[in-house]
């Protein structure tokens, strides 16, 4: 029943997004070569290679010009490759900043040639010139990311790790919000103790942390996004800590890329007896380690939905249309009108279902399914 109704729904937004090309293709002559432009972060993480290749996917078969370049960590890459595709003519600009408030700068530059900014999963901050912002639901990623830890976990006085990712990027707030707000009940009564935090510590019993509150924990417990930080980060709290901060533990990572790394360094601490390890973007890496039993979780996040309503947004503004959005954002400055997507919990139990049965991923991808 369910696999029939995701089916059926996901045909109907390709032909939706089909027909939307269809209608479009007529009315994109424009002026320059280029009509959409699309800005990734870093080649280095497989999640954004994966977005490349889904909006590649997604547009073969149209006779619709777009460009994807990447910035590689770098703001001053980012601005250069908006600049690029401004002279080119583009009309739409999708954009993930590496930087949420270093990237307003790019984005008013592309505005003040009138062109329609999107941006994509992550949040740019503190400008007027965002239109729109395609997202998942990120505080409902740390929420689940908490809530596992909750589910999984036995007996009480249970060491609790905490990571986070970059301050610099507006997601790594809305995750660490979501599994506070789930988490800190759990710390307050006791069943958990926080092991490598001495900010977390000191607001165990503040239910809802301010954006402040939250940059000081952060501060003591920022991965950067960097498996090679979350690493030496991880290696080096389970250096300071004694025996009673060992046994078995739970760990709060913030997404696949960190969660192996910090995996791989509890994993040969011999006083760990056993952890559990959170994990989001459903990484093929990921997977292969949670068929093996070495990361608890993921959080999936269906990266075609997010490609076809970025496109469909895009498409809509070329075609002279209002997009239909969902809610909206405070990026500091304006209210962004926004698309969320929900994400989906995936573990050892169901992750033949959710990624291979979905057709995300193939079987052969994987051993020991
Ligand atoms: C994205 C995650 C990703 C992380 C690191 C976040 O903004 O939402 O999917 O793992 O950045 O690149």
């Amino acid at each position: 029943m369910k696999k029939t109704w995701k089916a059926t729904s996901l045909l109907l937004v390709l032909m939706l997004f089909t027909a939307m090309l269809a209608a479009c293709n007529s009315s994109t002559g424009g002026s320059g070569s280029v009509s959409v432009g699309i800005v990734l972060p870093t080649k280095d993480e497989p999640r954004w290679v994966q977005d490349e290749q889904r909006f590649k996917d997604a547009l073969k078969d149209s006779e619709y010009t777009t460009e994807i370049l990447f910035s590689q960590g770098s703001s001053a890459k980012e601005k250069e490759n908006v600049e690029t595709l401004i002279n080119k003519g583009i009309e739409v600009l999708i954009i993930t900043p590496q930087d949420g408030d270093a990237a307003a700068a790019a984005v008013e530059a592309a505005k003040k040639e009138g062109i329609t900014v999107i941006s994509y999963d992550r949040l740019i901050t503190n400008t007027d010139a965002v239109d729109y912002y395609v997202t998942f639901d990120s505080v409902a990623v740390g929420a689940a990311q908490g809530q596992y830890l909750i589910d999984n976990v036995q007996g009480s006085g249970v060491p609790l790790y905490l990571y986070a990712g970059a301050a610099s990027d507006n997601n790594a707030f809305l995750f660490f919000e979501g599994a506070w707000k789930t988490l800190q009940p759990k710390i307050a009564d006791g069943t958990f103790k926080i092991a490598n935090s001495s900010e977390a510590e000191a607001l165990k019993d503040t239910a809802e942390l301010t954006r402040d509150q939250m940059s000081k924990i952060l501060g003591q417990v920022t991965t950067n996004w960097d498996p090679n930080e979350a690493k030496n980060k991880a290696q080096t709290h389970l250096t300071a800590v004694g025996a009673d901060m060992k046994g078995d533990v739970a760990v709060l990572a913030p997404n696949d890329g960190t969660a192996r790394s910090i995996a791989d360094v509890f994993s040969t601490d011999g006083e760990v007896s056993s952890f559990l390890v959170t994990g989001q973007d459903a990484e093929k890496a990921s997977i292969q380690y949670i068929i093996d039993g070495k990361q608890s979780m993921t959080v999936f996040k269906d990266v075609r939905t997010l490609v076809t309503d970025a496109m469909g947004i895009a498409i809509e503004i070329l075609d002279g249309k209002t997009p239909e959005t969902t809610g909206s954002y405070d990026n500091g400055e304006v209210e962004v009108k926004a698309k969320q997507t929900d994400v989906i919990v995936v573990d050892e139990e169901n992750v033949k279902q959710e990624l291979i049965d979905s057709e995300y991923y193939e079987a052969s991808e994987f051993t020991g399914l």
